[in-house]
């Protein structure tokens, strides 16, 4: 696919300028997609990645649409193959010398519960969606620490509020924002700022995506069908009103290029909503006042 020549950009403060390269993972659809487009707005170089390129079609004619195609690049690279993420990053490192910051955002959900799923399924959730972003963000740390970057991760509201019927997702979910939780004060110390993304629902190809047929697992469910019938039936209704992915975009792409970011962003009011049914410490500043200092003498 073709390079990016970057745009003179706009200088973010605190952060990198646009005009520098973002890897994000996961743009062959929904928010990846999005934030690839918003990144190469706001005159970042996107290197856009997916695991498969032969679904770039649709970033790339919305790219050359909106007349940005000239700073998106596309890359593969596939989150649960080391050899696709040390590939990725070395042409990253060859062709542009440099990388200002990380998206993780390539994401799968499942739908189940314990007794009605594998304990390999719980595996896959957690290769995607936990391993696979603590992957490609050791492996990019050397080169973030190099440009005083920063690493935004897409998680979800179900990374703070467990969802039903979404135990390896949430779980998975779960586990990121405790990996980067536990990173922040540590990456901050060598000039790297790290933030998590919490959308609610989103518009997007999330749950066709997950190939469900309902009528089959509903008839599998035993005791659980009429729990996961109405699990459904809400989950339908929610999607009717998400958010649009390119709202859900604009604070990861804000996040990138503004003054160093909050900890914890939520996307939306519907997600704040969820989020702080829970958490007292919505935007994850009062953990990282407490913990910061512990690395300082
Ligand atoms: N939609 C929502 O309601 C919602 C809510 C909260 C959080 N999120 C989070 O938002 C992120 C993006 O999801 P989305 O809503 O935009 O859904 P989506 O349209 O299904 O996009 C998911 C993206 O992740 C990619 N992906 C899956 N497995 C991958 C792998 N092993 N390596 C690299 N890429 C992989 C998919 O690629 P393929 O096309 O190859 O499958 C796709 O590009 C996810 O982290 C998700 O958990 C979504």
């Amino acid at each position: 696919m073709r390079a990016g020549q970057g745009g003179v950009g706009l200088c973010g403060e605190g952060g990198a300028g646009p005009d520098q390269p973002v890897l994000i993972t996961g743009t062959s659809s929904g928010i990846g997609l999005a934030t690839a487009l918003g990144a190469a707005r706001a005159g970042w170089t996107t290197i856009a990645t997916m695991r498969d390129t032969a679904k770039a079609e649709a970033l790339l004619k919305a790219a050359a649409d909106q007349g940005v195609a000239d700073r998106i690049q596309v890359n593969r690279l596939d989150v649960v193959d080391a050899e696709t993420i040390a590939t990725c990053l070395d042409e990253v490192i060859a062709e542009h010398g440099r990388l200002d910051a990380l998206v993780n955002n390539a994401g799968a959900g499942q739908v189940g519960t314990a007794e009605l799923i594998e304990l390999d399924d719980f595996r896959t959730a957690m290769e995607v969606n936990f391993f696979g972003v603590v992957a490609l963000t050791r492996a990019a740390l050397p080169h973030l620490r190099a440009s005083q970057g920063r690493v935004i991760t897409v998680t979800s509201v179900g990374g703070i509020v467990g969802q039903p019927f979404n135990e390896p997702y949430c779980a998975a979910k779960f586990a990121v924002e405790g990996f980067m939780e536990s990173l922040a004060p540590v990456a901050a110390a060598v000039g790297v700022d790290v933030a998590v993304v919490e959308p609610a629902a989103v518009a997007c190809e999330f749950v066709t995506s997950m190939s469900l047929d309902r009528p089959a697992m509903i008839a599998e469910a035993g005791p659980y069908a009429p729990a996961l019938e109405a699990y459904f039936d809400r989950i339908q209704n929610v999607f009717v009103t998400a958010q649009s992915q390119a709202a859900a975009a604009a604070p990861i792409v804000e996040a990138l290029t503004g003054d160093r970011p909050a900890f914890r962003i939520q996307t939306s009011e519907r997600a704040r909503e969820v989020v702080s049914t829970k958490l007292a410490d919505l935007d994850g500043s009062a953990v990282q006042n407490l913990t910061r200092p512990w690395l300082t003498n």
